[in-house]
């Protein structure tokens, strides 16, 4: 077994996630590397070293750049808010470190290119942590249609809806609340939100050719926190686009921030000329399917309790029919990841795969000004 040594930046709901998996991922598989938790880097010294305290982490540092020089430090993982995430990532390669970064890769898509030129000529291991490919239901989707078992794909729908900034007094910027401020996160939902179901999409569905696009930003001003003034917003509370995928499906996508009631319901529905999926955040572990070609006496929606051991990853949990949640994708990415660098192979989503992601978010954000359907090549 190799020890990795660890150094992630940022300690909040993603370095708690991330932390968690390292933690967990050799108690489940059978793996040649083990994660160490050697370093967490955060700006506050006295909060960090709780943070380092409460999760096991051996030694902490307050500057991101003192822990990328490191000589102890393999893998760099970047969870931190978006606007860290190039400057962060790019020094890591030029390190030669390997480096797991939070989603949307970057800002926008020309920072992404920049990332992947770094890692390409650095030739470092990376990944992205969009975690949802790594939910066994949603692996099990993927399994289906790559076995042909839908045919060919119609369409494709996702949403990913919210309500925590209806009220007008949530400010923009700081902790908690950097997504409202479009200098640190890029874009509103459209990066934070959106950016997952194009992932899920891109990886089920193959590349999207084209987009449509409307944003909204609903409340035009709020406080910043850093300067306690009234600033204009410049992230969209809202957003719906169409695209048209390269297989000729056709496709509607949703995210907002506005949903009274809904806190985090992501979905998405393929349709194909032999079958259906449907998938929902809120019951994760099921997948749901309908197959034409099953007697008509019998035919209908089932819903796949996906808890078997045959089923993606579940040979590694508890016994069949006990499920598993959303920590857990985490730990299946560091496991794939961690697979990936025993067998020489690179393990999607890479950062090249984020860079695709953030061509579309970027297409869409194109079109929500230009009123015109814009390219994602
Ligand atoms: N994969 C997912 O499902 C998922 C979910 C939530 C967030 N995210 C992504 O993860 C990233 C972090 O989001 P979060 O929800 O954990 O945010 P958060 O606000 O909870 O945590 C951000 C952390 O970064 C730290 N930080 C900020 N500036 C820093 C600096 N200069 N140096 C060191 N540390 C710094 C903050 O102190 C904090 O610990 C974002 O890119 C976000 O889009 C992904």
């Amino acid at each position: 077994m190799k020890n990795l040594n660890v150094g992630i930046v940022g300690y909040g709901f993603m370095g708690r996630t991330h932390s968690n998996a390292y933690r967990q991922v050799n108690n489940f598989f059978p793996l040649k590397h083990r994660p160490v938790l050697k370093a967490v880097c955060g700006r506050d010294a006295e909060k960090v070293k709780a943070f380092a305290d409460n999760w096991g982490y051996e030694s902490v540092e307050t500057d991101w750049r003192k822990l990328i020089e490191r000589k102890d430090i393999d893998i760099i993982d970047i969870a931190t808010p978006n606007n860290l995430h190039a400057e962060i990532a790019i020094a890591a390669a030029k390190a030669g470190k390997m480096i797991l970064c939070e989603k949307p890769l970057a800002l926008n898509a020309a920072e992404a290119q920049q990332i992947v030129d770094a890692v390409e000529k650095a030739k470092v291991p990376n990944m992205v942590w969009y975690n949802y490919r790594r939910i066994p239901a949603i692996a099990l989707a993927k399994q289906l249609i790559d076995e042909g078992k839908l045919g060919k794909i119609f369409h494709y729908r996702a949403k990913f809806l919210q309500d925590w900034t209806i009220n007008a007094d949530v400010p923009q910027g700081g902790a908690g609340t950097w997504r409202l401020d479009v200098n640190v996160a890029g874009s509103g939902v459209t990066g934070d939100l959106l950016a997952h179901c194009i992932d899920t999409a891109l990886w089920l569905n193959g590349s999207i050719d084209k987009v449509t696009a409307m944003t909204e930003t609903f409340v035009k001003e709020r406080k910043h926190t850093e300067t306690g003034k009234m600033q204009k917003v410049g992230i969209d509370d809202a957003a719906a686009f169409l695209a048209r995928f390269s297989n000729g499906s056709l496709a509607t996508f949703e995210s907002t921030r506005y949903a009274r009631g809904h806190k985090a319901l992501y979905t998405f529905e393929i349709n194909g000329e032999h079958a259906s999926l449907s998938w929902d955040l809120h019951d994760l572990h099921r997948l749901q399917m309908f197959d034409h070609r099953d007697p008509g006496y019998v035919r209908g929606w089932r819903s796949i309790h996906v808890t078997d051991g045959d089923q993606p990853y579940m040979k590694h949990w508890w016994v069949p029919g006990l499920q598993i949640g959303y920590e857990e994708s985490f730990v299946h990415q560091v496991a794939d990841f961690l697979k990936g660098l025993e067998d020489g192979k690179s393990v999607g989503p890479t950062f090249k795969d984020g860079l695709a992601t953030d061509k579309v978010t970027d297409a869409v954000l194109k079109s929500a000004q230009t009123g015109r359907w814009e390219s994602c090549q």
